[in-house]
């Protein structure tokens, strides 16, 4: 139908309602990078639940199946962590590689991370690092994990313009690291095979050459590709993705194996070897960095001595208080529980901010029963509550309607109460001394698989790092065994031998 002028109706008529496609058009796309997490919005300005079967079709890593679970049961001979059966970790690459590996080799690398963006953690930052530690009990082996005060820094000046706020300065961020380490620590690593390191303390030696080389084969583009930089995001963080990647190589941390980094006291004695380069790493991380890990995927293999492709176990998302369209903050109070907060706190903001799938009235939630799906006194529960029958029970029950919303959010308090005031006890133990023996640069001590021998593959597997060889190679490897003056600790297994028993 046309106006009285003539004219068809459009949107911008003045007066005019605004046309049901350009109200379409605001519904918008979710949201997912390092640094942005936001589920999309429908048409009507509401926010949506993130899709995460979308996001991993999208990041194309495959799901986690049962199969894998049943691998990890049988290589482990535990029950695999409830976030792990709950799908909590839900994708991963090459899972089936790094079990392979620890089957024939007894052990990898265990690498995670933290970014220190204020003193206090809060519940979801804590969950990664639950699941790290039930790795590294069950496996027996290495881990390290790096705090990127750099990052935060350099992020929050990019987000500022270049613009220096009071309380963004460099020592801020490190300050931050050293609070966020000792709340990492409490969540009960083992000492003898953790090592904690942030950016500014620990990047030389080894590692800062690992950075040199890796900056040197990827392009701005590329970087850009993966981050969503541009031309007037500052060079510092265009150039940080290199080091979040190569903290997955092996290599960067020669000490932890028994060998010398060459860092400024020592470099004359350490060099890069191509056997630990060879030890391969899995990643336990939300599934937001999963682009930086694509970076060194698919470039590891061009590295002086390529290391195998990390292997990836990702994570979704702890719902932000406010519901599944997000996760917690720890800029936005009301959206997160701390790791320092009160009895009292976490049952108020349980109480007045939790998202329900509750029926409207008690009567509607008693004829139509709840949604446990938006619900987030239930969503918290599924990452902390141990027991699958009570879980499943809990979920059958709201349901049906015959368990309220109240006692659904009662169950939640005391059971998030119950984690925040265990770990607040292990926290008020760990000391600076505490925190200076984890950061020690040493050999870590582990053992691995109980079933083989505990050795490193001379090489990265050729299929995986699309390496060139050739007389190149064998110049390299003759530079290496000779700069390589220490006794090896752990047993170098040439190509073709076949692990022992
Ligand atoms: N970029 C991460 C963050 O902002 C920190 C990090 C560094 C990380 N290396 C990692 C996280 C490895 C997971 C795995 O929190």
């Amino acid at each position: 139908m046309a106006s009285p002028d003539g004219q068809p109706h459009t949107a911008e008529a003045v007066g005019a309602p605004p046309s049901v496609e350009a109200v379409k058009q605001a519904a918008t796309e979710q949201v997912i990078d390092p640094w942005n997490v936001s589920g999309g919005k429908d048409e009507n300005g509401n926010i949506k639940a993130i899709d995460y079967e979308a996001l991993r079709l999208k990041f194309n890593t495959p799901p986690l199946t049962d199969e894998h679970l049943k691998r990890f049961e049988a290589v482990t001979g535990k029950k695999p962590h409830r976030l792990m059966r709950r799908r909590l970790f839900f994708s991963h690459r090459d899972f089936d590689k790094i079990l392979d590996h620890y089957e024939k080799y007894g052990f990898f690398l265990l690498y995670t991370g933290r970014g220190p963006s204020s003193d206090s953690m809060h519940l979801g930052h804590a969950v990664p690092f639950l699941f790290t530690k039930e790795l590294q009990d069950l496996f027996d082996v290495p881990l390290v994990i790096m705090l990127t005060d750099d990052e935060k820094f350099l992020y929050t000046r990019n987000k500022n313009h270049g613009e220096a706020k009071p309380g963004q300065d460099v020592e801020d961020f490190e300050n931050f690291a050293f609070e966020n380490a000792k709340d990492i620590i409490a969540l009960g690593f083992d000492m003898k095979k953790t090592f904690l390191y942030t950016d500014y303390g620990y990047m030389g030696g080894h590692f800062y050459k690992n950075i040199c080389e890796f900056e040197a084969l990827i392009t701005n583009n590329q970087v850009r590709g993966a981050m969503g930089f541009d031309g007037s995001t500052n060079v510092g963080l265009n150039s940080y993705p290199a080091k979040q990647c190569v903290a997955a190589f092996a290599t960067s941390y020669p000490e932890i194996f028994g060998r010398p980094n060459s860092d400024s006291s020592r470099g004359m004695f350490g060099q890069r070897t191509k056997d630990i380069a060879a030890i391969p790493t899995l990643i336990p991380c939300a599934i937001d960095q999963e682009p930086y890990f694509r970076l060194v995927r698919d470039n590891c293999g061009r590295m002086r001595f390529p290391s195998p492709k990390p292997a990836l176990i990702l994570s979704k998302f702890l719902t932000a208080l406010q519901g599944p369209g997000g996760k917690m903050s720890a800029s936005d109070k009301t959206s997160a529980i701390f790791m320092k907060d009160t009895p009292n706190e976490i049952k108020k903001k349980i109480n007045s901010y939790a998202f329900s799938g509750g029926g409207a009235t008690r009567e509607d939630h008693e004829k139509y029963g709840g949604n446990p799906d938006v619900d987030v006194a239930y969503a918290y529960l599924s990452y902390f509550l141990e027991s699958d029958e009570e879980l499943s029970e809990i979920e059958a029950n709201y349901r049906k309607g015959t368990l309220s919303t109240g006692e659904l959010k009662k169950k939640c308090i005391a059971e998030l109460q119950k984690f925040v005031a265990e770990f607040q006890e292990r926290r008020s133990k760990v000391t600076d001394e505490v925190l200076c023996a984890f950061f020690a640069r040493r050999k870590l001590e582990f053992n691995g698989n109980p079933n083989v021998e505990v050795s490193i593959p001379a090489e990265a597997p050729v299929e995986q790092t699309g390496k060139k060889s050739g007389k190149k190679d064998k110049k390299d490897k003759k530079k290496a065994d000779k700069a390589e003056k220490v006794e090896k600790e752990l047993p170098v297994r040439e190509k073709n031998e076949e692990p022992s028993s």
